[in-house]
């Protein structure tokens, strides 16, 4: 879900954005129209982020997918270690494409319930990054804070759980996220990469074709070729939605006190199983089973047949998968524990 007034300013903007009488849809990317939206939406990435001038905020055409292969291919060489943090489906993505690369050092594992994020790592000697995956979306699990004692720069794939909560800047290299799940539309990412980071890839990225590089990115502030114009516009008015919500902290224990109304529940319920392990359950992706098949088939059918969409987990685990993304209401959590209720009870 996106937030209402963000949905209508999209729409309003569609038709005119800011007076112009021409809509966002039709404007050059090289006009002050769109010039200053894009120049808006980065002031309020580094507002609501924290995101000083020490980071660099990109926006790249594509979803996160593109960065398992981009990351390695500006950052590591042949003979080179990066270490990955293994805690489902994603970080495993990741860490193929890396493969292609370099070598990959397996810090930490989940595998295979993945119904954990590790508390302790073993890094290797000299890895040029250590990458994670903040929220598990398949699995539903999320890191409660970045893995701690890295020896390089952290690379994090922040897809799932971006401006969830305060950003995790420290000893931050790179962050990318795709924006479809709290951001906005999907193919556009943001990428937040330090400076000093950006910097040591220069060498090794020189033979990638510029769209390939970040560097490119920096240096013509996305605007290489021409960017998703209308994504940067609604990432633009989400930020200025959580900015109006009270900001990162304010928004995080909102999705904190939203998250434990279904936990809370599945702790308490006979047939109804969390599957991520206290300590590691995500604010964003509630994943869970019900004690036979039967009854998850009558759940599924009953929750269509009352407009809930999208609760069946994903194709590779099966179960449910309840996703509560930022602008997702409490009352939606409540009607479906109120759903979830009247199956065990019909049993
Ligand atoms: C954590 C995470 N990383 C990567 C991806 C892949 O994103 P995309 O489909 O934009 O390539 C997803 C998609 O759901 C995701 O949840």
């Amino acid at each position: 879900m996106l937030p209402e007034p963000v949905l209508r300013a999209a729409q309003a903007a569609i038709w005119d954005l800011d007076g112009s009488g021409i809509g966002i849809l039709e404007h050059s990317h090289r006009g002050p129209e769109f010039g200053r939206v894009l120049e808006r939406t980065e002031r309020l990435v580094r507002e609501v982020g924290g995101v000083g001038d020490e980071f660099a905020v990109l926006f790249v055409t594509a979803g996160a997918t593109p960065h398992f292969a981009m990351v390695p291919q500006n950052f590591l060489r042949r003979g080179e270690t990066a270490d990955y943090c293994h805690t489902g489906v994603w970080s495993g993505k990741a860490m193929e494409e890396a493969r292609r690369i370099g070598d990959v050092h397996v810090a930490c594992s989940g595998a295979p319930a993945f119904t954990t994020t590790p508390t302790h790592a073993t890094w290797s000697a000299a890895p040029r990054y250590c990458h994670y995956t903040s929220n598990e979306t398949i699995y539903g699990t999320q890191w409660p804070s970045p893995p701690a004692g890295a020896p390089a720069p952290l690379v994090c794939d922040a897809s799932s759980d971006i401006f969830s909560r305060p950003l995790p800047l420290d000893n931050l290299g790179l962050l990318y996220a795709g924006a479809q799940k709290n951001l906005g539309p999907s193919g556009i990412s943001l990428v937040i990469v330090r400076r000093s980071f950006l910097d040591t890839a220069r060498a090794a990225a020189a033979e990638l074709s510029p769209l390939a590089r970040y560097a490119t990115y920096a240096d013509e502030q996305s605007m290489h070729n021409t960017p998703n114009t209308f994504g940067v516009f609604v990432i633009g008015e989400v930020l200025a939605w959580i900015r109006d919500q009270g900001g990162l902290a304010q928004l995080e224990a909102h999705n904190r006190r939203k998250a434990a109304v279904l936990y809370d529940f599945l702790d308490a319920s006979a047939v109804w199983r969390g599957h991520a392990a206290p300590g590691s359950r995500s604010m964003m992706n509630v994943t869970f089973r019900g004690a036979t098949p039967e009854l998850e088939g009558k759940l599924l059918a009953r929750a269509r047949a009352a407009g809930m969409s999208g609760l069946a987990g994903h194709r590779s685990v099966g179960g449910m998968r309840a996703s509560i993304y930022n602008a997702f209401p409490e009352e939606g959590v409540r009607a479906l524990v109120q759903l979830l209720d009247e199956v065990e009870r019909e049993g």
